[in-house]
């Protein structure tokens, strides 16, 4: 069975061919950091105009680089939400055009669902497990028990840990995405200059708040002095802000873990690709002997091999037919 992914919540255009649930026969991911990069952040109306633009070649590279023919497509797997409406509409849209030329059906997946389940695109690894899905719209805690089967454990009550990234790196002049050149400052800097603030909320809880934070990094940007009074560098900065996210994260996906009895953890989004979160996670995650896994980086980040992977589940759970493409709608705050 071929499974047509189509993705663009935010601001990457991406379709894949996935054959029979496991075989990706195609990944293009069409970015747009160059477009958003001297806004600090995606401007919406521009991520949904460049969408329009390379929806379609996007479709057709994924198309061709399968060595398939359109015709052959069996089932479209389309990201409905959450995500920036006007990016959403684009995939969407596109999705159901060509379900009604093609006479295939076309499912609705949710993007968080991709994200969850994104492991699978290069191992299939035992139920249950904990997931941190962590990236530029949402930092969350699932438990994992199944394709279709997921708990919310907890989630940010503010920022996302990816913006939190992009914000800082913002304030430092640094350019989007802020994440990979934090990452790349922090390596030379020392993550113990300065010990911003780490917050855990209250006992027991599994959310997660990054606003105060960001205040912290703004303030001390004015005069970069730390409690010796040394002036610290971006790069010092860049660590000890990197550790106090990467301690967080850490340390709340190892109480679920705990709270829900779990010996298996998966580290996904685009944060995930962050190397000193990785290193830590499976130290930590390892001395209580709990298996963390991470996709690879092109798996973690917005792609539709994940959206297509999902589909295929989903359609073997309940199969739509194609009266279901004219019937979805683009939902910006969909829950998963
Ligand atoms: O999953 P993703 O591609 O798109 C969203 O759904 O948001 O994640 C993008 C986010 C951005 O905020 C970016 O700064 C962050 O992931 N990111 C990183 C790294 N690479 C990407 N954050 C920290 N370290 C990285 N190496
Ligand atoms: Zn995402």
């Amino acid at each position: 069975m071929y499974v047509l992914g189509i993705e663009t919540s935010c601001d990457e255009t991406a379709a894949s061919v996935v054959k029979d649930g496991e075989h990706i026969l195609s990944n293009v991911i069409a970015g747009q950091s160059e477009i958003h990069s001297r806004y600090g952040g995606v401007v919406p109306e521009l991520a949904g105009r460049a969408h329009i633009d390379h929806i379609h070649s996007v479709v057709y590279s994924a198309v061709v680089e399968a060595n398939i023919k359109l015709s052959e497509v069996d089932l479209i797997a389309v990201t409905q939400g959450p995500g920036l409406a006007g990016s959403l509409l684009v995939g969407l849209n596109f999705a159901k055009g060509l379900a009604y030329a093609l006479k295939k059906p076309v499912i609705g997946i949710n993007h968080l669902e991709g994200h969850l389940t994104a492991i699978f695109l290069q191992e299939a690894i035992a139920f249950p497990y904990i997931a941190l899905s962590v990236s530029g719209g949402h930092t969350d805690l699932y438990r994992v028990d199944g394709f279709g089967h997921y708990k919310l454990l907890g989630q940010t009550r503010d920022d996302a840990a990816g913006e939190c990234f992009d914000k800082v790196a913002k304030m430092m002049g640094l350019p989007y995405p802020g994440g990979p050149v934090i990452e790349k400052l922090a390596r030379s800097g020392d993550s113990t200059a300065h010990p911003f603030p780490r917050s855990f909320l209250q006992k027991g809880s599994l959310d997660f708040s990054f606003s105060g934070l960001k205040t912290s990094v703004k303030n001390f940007l004015q005069t970069r002095q730390n409690e010796k009074g040394l002036k610290l560098s971006d790069a010092d900065i860049a660590a000890c802000f990197q550790t106090a996210v990467v301690d967080v994260l850490v340390a709340k996906l190892l109480s679920a873990c705990k709270q829900e009895r779990a010996c298996r953890a998966v580290i996904t989004g685009g944060v995930a690709a962050n190397s000193a979160l990785r290193q830590h996670a499976e130290n930590e995650l390892k001395r209580h002997s709990i298996d963390v896994c991470f996709p690879k980086p092109v798996f973690c980040t917005d792609n539709a091999a994940m959206i297509a992977i999902a589909g295929y589940h989903r359609y073997k759970e309940e199969p739509v037919d194609l009266k279901n493409a004219f019937e979805l709608d683009a939902l910006a705050s969909l829950a998963l």
